[in-house]
């Protein structure tokens, strides 16, 4: 069964840097354990602080050598459009990182949603060397959470959240940037560790339904995570665990 970790921070700032302290600990870990450390970001706003503390303030904390990062989910634009997920992670961290291209695994969201997606699956099944119904185990995956209680691109209601055998597949949800490209729930599921990252006050009802709310993931797809995992942590701040029970 899953570990899960609930942990509330005071502040904004507390949590951005608590949340980059702990990719930098999984790095070291995994560096040390077997050689390398693949990070699969988030896309959105909010890991944007993070990103760039990770790419200053822990700039020397992490081997970057043996760092391979991926995307949980990507829109279909293309990577120097504002809006892709790649080019926030770019903005904010990989312009001061200097990694080979080699290392940098990104969705290619210029191309056609269904081809960008079978290539994607395709890059992660030679990466991690997969056989048929073996899925990628990512040594950290980050995830937000929308308002509405999605993680990556999977939102409620989408045929996606059921997908048992695909890596990745595009998908059209009700958001800016209709089509996206988005990792399946077999492999958000299979990471060895999830860690969602949380903040404000907007997200408190999204916070208390994917945690406390009745078990339904076409409505809460959030809370698909946790049924296999290794371990999954939530990091919050006040304002966003404001509406969760104090037994937490
Ligand atoms: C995306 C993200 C998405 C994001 C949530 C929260 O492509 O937008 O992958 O799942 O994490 O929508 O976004 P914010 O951090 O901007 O609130």
């Amino acid at each position: 069964m899953a570990q899960l970790q609930v942990i509330v921070l005071d502040d904004t700032q507390a949590l951005f840097v608590r949340a980059a302290e702990e990719i930098v600990h999984v790095s070291g870990e995994s560096i040390c354990t077997h050689g390398q450390f693949t990070l699969c970001l988030t896309g959105g706003n909010t890991p944007a602080d993070v990103y760039s503390l990770i790419a200053s303030r822990f700039h020397l904390s992490v081997d970057w050598n043996a760092v391979h990062l991926f995307w949980g989910d990507e829109r279909c634009v293309p990577p120097e459009d504002p809006a892709s997920n790649y080019a926030m992670a770019h903005r904010t961290m990989l312009s001061r990182l200097g990694l080979d291209q080699s290392q940098i695994h990104r969705i290619r969201g210029e191309d056609d949603p269904e081809v960008a997606a079978a290539e994607y699956e395709g890059e992660l099944r030679e990466f991690f060397s997969l056989g048929a119904g073996e899925f990628p185990r990512f040594d950290l995956l980050l995830l937000g959470l929308g308002d509405n209680v999605h993680i990556a691109s999977l939102f409620p209601g989408l045929p996606a959240i059921h997908e048992t055998s695909r890596l990745a597949v595009a998908v059209e949800v009700d958001a800016p940037q209709r089509k996206r490209i988005t990792l399946t729930p077999p492999v958000l599921n299979s990471a060895a560790r999830v860690m969602f990252i949380v903040s404000g006050r907007n997200k408190a009802e999204a916070v208390k339904a994917a945690l406390e709310g009745p078990r339904d993931v076409d409505r809460y797809p959030a809370q698909i995570i946790g049924a296999n995992q290794g371990e999954v942590m939530w990091l919050l701040d006040k304002p966003a665990a404001s509406l969760l029970s104090h037994s937490k």
